[in-house]
């Protein structure tokens, strides 16, 4: 569920017309509602109450600070993944004991800083990483919170660049040696093992993996804790799917979901922590475009937008679907036609999507992506010497720009020229 609808023959984003925010900050924008990232943040946990648990938002969704602080406000926690991302939350004001790193890679400038600022727990990856953690942890005069993270090698049937839970992916340690490798944690004195991490995946939408993942976790507790090791924490990633068109995708419900973390894990007393991103971003965020022309193709109709491939990139990279909607609402009668709707970048793959059922369109009328939410403005690019596209946060019957659009000036003034030319 969302708060993107139609009032008065306009989308809107709760109580403000998207029109309106078209013209005052111009196109494309990203535009997210405040009622729908709480309704999905509490969909979790309200979902686990009575089970000891954090929620730490996998920020690599949409990490703008505004929606990190608007989350956090509720008690929402950050899964985060880079030095960067860690920043951006302490500068969002998320406590450090709220933040979980996880990541396949962390470097050792990276250790440093979240070990001097503080954080809950390091989800580690590897043995090459274990070591290393524990000498920086060490050199700071420090014991760090770790899970490791295992890979239980199940296949989360999902689209291929965005699986992780099988053992031919980089991620995690693979759950056979997980007994080894734990026991090499516990005599590492910068290190104190709390707890096991496991994602398998993005956009998963069906429960079994889960479950699959999720029992294998819950048999490693119990070994785990057999060897000595105390086993309080279970990070149980995230990945749950969402609906991206109403027609063809039926993902599990967010309550279905957490019943059956309570059925597999529930005996074990651990606390429960949670990584999503996609769902509580997803369905929060739109991409408003404008139609720049209308072009007769031979045998299909181009619609041409000032949206492209660097703004929204999971349609050429993932050959994911998005919804398009027009802003102004269509008449009863308005004629539905069939769209190759495509961005001005110069490749091919700057396609949004093909015959595709639209409202009929002219120059100059909004388009919204839906489910642009997550993984939108995250991974926008320049690409073309396009400015990152902005992004627009709505509450109520008021809209901030939380990130403005950089002018020409101020994208092109980032080069610096050698001393040379
Ligand atoms: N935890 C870890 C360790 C992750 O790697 C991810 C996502 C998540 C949590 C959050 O997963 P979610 O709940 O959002 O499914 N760019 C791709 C998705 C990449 C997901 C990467 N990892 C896309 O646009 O579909």
């Amino acid at each position: 569920m969302d708060h993107f609808t139609y009032k008065s023959g306009a989308l809107h984003a709760e109580d403000v017309s998207l029109t309106d925010i078209a013209k005052a900050v111009g196109t494309p924008f990203y535009v997210y509602s405040t009622a729908t990232l709480e309704r999905h943040f509490r969909l979790f946990d309200e979902g686990l109450q009575g089970v000891d648990h954090l929620i730490c938002y996998a920020m690599k969704a949409a990490s703008n600070q505004a929606i990190l602080k608007t989350l956090a406000r509720l008690g929402a926690g950050m899964d985060v993944v880079s030095g960067g991302e860690y920043q951006r939350a302490i500068a969002a004001g998320v406590p450090p004991e709220r933040i979980v790193f996880s990541g396949v890679g962390k470097t050792r400038a990276e250790m440093e800083m979240v070990l001097a600022g503080g954080l809950r727990q390091v989800n580690v990856e590897s043995e090459p990483e274990m070591h290393l953690l524990n000498e920086v942890a060490q050199s700071l005069g420090k014991t760090v919170p770790i899970t490791v993270r295992v890979n239980p090698d199940v296949d989360a049937k999902t689209h291929a660049k965005i699986a992780t839970g099988k053992s031919e992916n980089k991620f995690g340690i693979p759950i056979s040696k997980a007994r080894e490798v734990y026991n090499l944690a516990a005599q590492l004195e910068g290190l104190q093992v709390v707890g096991i991490d496991v994602h398998i995946g993005s956009q998963l939408t069906d429960l079994e993996p889960f479950a699959l993942a999720y029992r294998k976790v819950a048999e490693l507790t119990e070994t785990l804790r057999t060897d000595g090791h105390d086993i309080k924490r279970l990070d149980l990633g995230g990945g749950l799917g969402i609906p991206y068109s109403k027609s063809n995708e039926n993902p599990p419900l967010p309550y279905e979901y957490l019943d059956l973390i309570k059925r597999e894990t529930g005996h074990l007393g651990c606390k429960i922590e949670l990584e999503p991103g996609r769902l509580i971003a997803g369905n929060a965020g739109l991409l408003v475009s404008s139609v720049i022309y209308v072009k007769e193709g031979e045998g299909r109709q181009f619609m041409i937008v000032d949206a492209a491939m660097n703004d929204l990139i999971r349609p050429a990279m993932y050959e994911a679907h998005h919804d398009v909607v027009t802003v102004v609402e269509p008449a009863p009668r308005q004629p539905v036609m069939e769209y190759d709707i495509v961005g001005p970048v110069c490749e091919t793959g700057d396609t949004f999507a093909k015959e595709r059922a639209v409202a009929q369109v002219k120059s100059d009328d909004l388009v919204a992506f839906r489910t642009a939410g997550a993984y939108g403005a995250v991974m926008a690019s320049e690409y073309n010497s396009r400015p990152l596209v902005p992004e627009v946060l709505v509450k109520g019957d008021q809209f901030a720009v939380i990130r403005p659009r950089p002018t020409l000036e101020e994208m092109i003034n980032r080069d610096t020229l050698p001393s040379w030319l």
